[in-house]
């Protein structure tokens, strides 16, 4: 995680972001800082990352990287706003002594990458059509050696994977159809019969952009039909408030980079 002290809504390079909408930084920690709580109240470790001044969505730590068995393969940002966080994620794993592959595709880490290990033997979803680009999702495959299956995002509100589908556990998904293409939806209905599924209003309350650890869901405050399905489905909700955070564009998901042994 990467605390939001320069968090600021600068640039607008997804429909959330408004320039002139004003962003109070001390709440955006003060709300990120009970998300980092939570965690570790839940049992988790948390490392955190240096916030760089300059890079004010340096805060949504999901997009500099993604992690499978210990190898992590690195991201190259679509826009130029965002592109030197990448070496700052680089320089982490690095100095932790993770195998660090670089990357020649665009492509955003976590926020279009999920991975699913007890899904037909360890899966990986990848999202496409805002920021990731196709030929990344092939790269991430020989990366990470394993299948990766391709998901077309089609509702530029749903810019990343992360916003619309989460893993609920090592094998199963909850997202929201409507920002897939018919295609992506059917992939979507085959691979994970049991998902659940998540209905307009919770995704546009960032209700997808969740973490669990299998039984803790962990997601936005806002969300409270989909905290019901979860819980109707075993799982124990965990709701959090990241309000400000909301005005970039982003919730609990974009705010946590898995570390994944
Ligand atoms: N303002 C950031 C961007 O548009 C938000 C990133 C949200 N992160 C995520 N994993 N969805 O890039």
């Amino acid at each position: 995680m990467c605390s939001p002290e320069h968090f600021a809504v600068e640039y607008a390079i997804n429909p959330w972001m408004d320039v002139t909408t004003p962003v109070d930084s001390q709440l955006a920690v003060k709300q990120w800082d009970r998300l980092r709580e939570s965690l570790v109240g839940l049992g988790h470790e948390v490392h955190l990352l240096t916030p760089e001044q300059g890079l004010p969505d340096m805060v949504y730590a999901a997009n500099g990287a993604f992690v499978v068995d210990g190898t992590v393969y690195g991201a190259q940002f679509k826009h130029e706003q965002r592109a030197a966080e990448a070496a700052a994620h680089r320089a982490f794993y690095e100095s932790q002594g993770w195998r660090f592959i670089a990357p020649i595709e665009t492509n955003e880490g976590e926020g279009d990458f999920a991975y699913l290990p007890d899904a037909h033997g360890g899966l990986i979803l990848a999202g496409h059509g805002f920021r990731t680009e196709l030929p990344a999702h092939a790269e991430a495959q020989e990366a990470l050696g394993r299948p990766v299956v391709s998901l077309r995002l089609v509702d530029p509100r749903f810019y990343h994977l992360d916003v619309a589908l989460a893993s609920i556990d090592d094998e199963n998904v909850v997202y929201y159809p409507g920002a897939f293409s018919a295609a992506s939806q059917r992939v979507l209905t085959q691979l994970f019969p049991d998902a659940v599924v998540a209905d307009a209003e919770d995704a546009l309350a960032f209700g997808l952009n969740l973490v669990s650890d299998g039984l803790n869901v962990v997601l936005n405050s806002e969300a409270t039909r989909l905290a019901g399905k979860l819980k109707a489905a075993g799982y124990h909700p965990v709701p959090v408030e990241l309000a400000e955070l909301k005005k970039g564009g982003g919730s609990v998901k974009c705010c946590i980079a898995e570390l994944r042994h």
